[in-house]
C-alpha cells in the first residue's frame, strides 16, 4: 500500500487554508492509504517559540487532526521530536544537498526577511528536515498546500542525489498531492497575500477555532471589489480557472474557491450559481457554509484543549509507531553510508 507522510508547524492558529490545503486531504486518504501525520515541532523552533505556548500548540495541532477525522486507529499521529530518525537522517541530507539548492528556497528568503544574517542556521536547513520527515518512512506521497511544491521538489533531488551517489535505488522519489479549488487560499485582507498563522490581523484569516460571530464578521468585513461576481464563462478549457483571471479579481477567486472547496463543488457549479449577484448575498451564504464546516471542529478542538492527557496518550503511542518504522530504515540508511554499527 502507498505510504502517505505531511505534517503541520506548530506556530499559531491554524486557520481555512491549513484545513482546506492539508489536514482535510489527509481524512478524506486515510481510507485508502497508509498514513503518517506529524506535528512538527523541530520544524518549529527554526524560528523563536515561548516554550509554554510550543506546548499548547503542538496539542492544537494534534487536536486538529483529531477533530477533522483523522482517526488515531487507522493513521499515526505523532511529534516529530519524539521521532530521533528525523534529526538524525535531516544531519545526512545536510550532506547531502547543495548550498545552491538550499539558497534558492523561495521560502526562507520570506522568513528570514531583510535580516538574513539573524535567522537561524535551522531556518537554512529546514527544508532538509522536512526532506528526512518523510523519507525517514519511505513515504511515497505527501498531501500539502500550493506553498510547499518547492519544498518537495527538493526532497526528490535530495533522494535522487542520494541514490545516484551511494549507487542505490534506496528512497522512493515522492510525488505531492497538491489539491486544486483550495491549494491556495489568500489572505480575506488581501487577495496578493497567501493566508497565514503568522500575519499579525486576525481579520486576515478564519482560524479553525473561530466561533460563528467571528467567522460572520470576517467575511463580512472581507475585502472585495466593486463588480457583481464572475460567471462561468471566465473559465478556460476543462473548467479551470486561469491566473490571468484570478490576478483581475484576486479577492473575489478567493472567496469562491474556498466556497467551492467547502462545498465540494467544481468552479462550474459555483460560478453559475452566483453569476451576476452582489458580494453581500454571497457572503452570507459562504458565512453560513463555513461556520457549517468550522463549528463543530472548532468545539472539538476547544473541547480536547481541556483534556490534553487525552491527546498526549494519542501522541505517544503514535510515536512508538513511527519509531518502529523509522528506526530500521535510519539503519539501512547507516549501513549504506559506511557508518559501523555495533
Ligand atoms: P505549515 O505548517 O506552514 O502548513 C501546514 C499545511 O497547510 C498548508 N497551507 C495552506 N494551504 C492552502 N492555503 C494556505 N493559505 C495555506 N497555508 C498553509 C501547507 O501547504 C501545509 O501543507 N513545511 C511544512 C510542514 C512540514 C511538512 C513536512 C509538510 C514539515 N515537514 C513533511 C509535508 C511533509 C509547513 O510549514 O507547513
Amino acid at each position: 500500500m502507498k505510504r502517505i507522510f505531511s505534517g503541520v508547524q506548530p506556530t499559531g492558529n491554524l486557520h481555512l487554508g491549513n484545513y482546506l490545503g492539508a489536514i482535510r486531504q489527509f481524512v478524506a486518504l486515510q481510507h485508502d492509504y497508509d498514513c503518517i501525520y506529524c506535528v512538527v515541532d523541530l520544524h518549529a523552533i527554526t524560528q523563536w517559540q515561548e516554550p509554554g505556548e510550543l506546548r499548547d500548540q503542538i496539542r492544537q495541532v494534534a487536536a486538529a487532526y483529531l477533530a477533522a477525522g483523522v482517526d488515531p486507529q487507522r493513521c499515526i499521529i505523532f511529534n516529530q521530536s519524539q521521532v530521533p530518525a528525523h534529526a538524525e537522517l535531516a544531519w545526512i541530507f545536510n550532506c547531502v544537498a547543495r548550498l545552491g539548492w538550499l539558497n534558492r528556497m523561495t521560502q526562507f528568503k520570506e522568513k528570514a526577511g531583510k535580516h538574513r544574517e539573524q535567522a537561524s542556521a535551522g531556518l537554512y536547513v529546514y527544508p532538509n528536515l522536512m526532506a528526512a520527515d518523510i523519507l525517514a518512512y519511505k513515504a511515497s506521497h505527501v498531501p500539502v498546500g500550493e506553498d510547499q511544491k518547492q519544498h518537495l521538489e527538493l526532497t526528490r533531488d535530495i533522494a535522487q542525489k542520494f541514490n545516484h551517489d551511494y549507487g542505490t535505488e534506496f528512497f522512493p522519489i515522492v510525488e505531492p498531492l497538491i489539491l486544486s479549488a483550495a491549494a491556495r487560499v489568500m489572505s480575506l485582507r488581501d487577495g496578493a497575500k497567501k493566508m497565514s498563522k503568522s500575519d499579525p490581523s486576525d481579520a486576515s484569516r478564519l482560524n479553525m477555532t473561530d466561533g460563528p460571530d467571528e467567522v460572520a464578521q470576517k467575511i463580512r468585513r472581507a475585502k472585495t471589489d466593486t463588480e457583481l461576481l464572475p460567471g462561468p464563462d471566465v473559465l478556460g478549457a476543462e473548467g479551470t480557472l486561469g491566473e490571468e483571471a484570478r490576478k483581475a479579481r484576486p479577492e473575489a477567486y478567493n472567496l469562491l474557491g474556498i466556497y467551492a472547496a467547502l462545498s465540494d463543488r467544481s468552479w462550474t457549479e459555483v460560478l453559475a450559481e452566483f453569476e451576476g449577484q452582489q458580494f453581500s448575498h454571497f457572503k452570507q451564504v459562504l458565512t453560513d457554509l463555513a461556520v457549517a464546516v468550522l463549528g463543530p471542529m472548532g468545539e472539538e478542538m476547544q473541547r480536547m484543549a481541556g483534556d490534553p492527557a487525552y491527546v498526549d496518550g494519542i501522541l505517544r503511542s503514535g510515536a512508538e509507531k513511527a519509531n518502529a518504522i523509522a528506526e530500521p530504515i535510519l539503519r539501512d540508511v547507516q549501513d549504506i553510508v559506511g557508518f559501523l554499527r555495533p
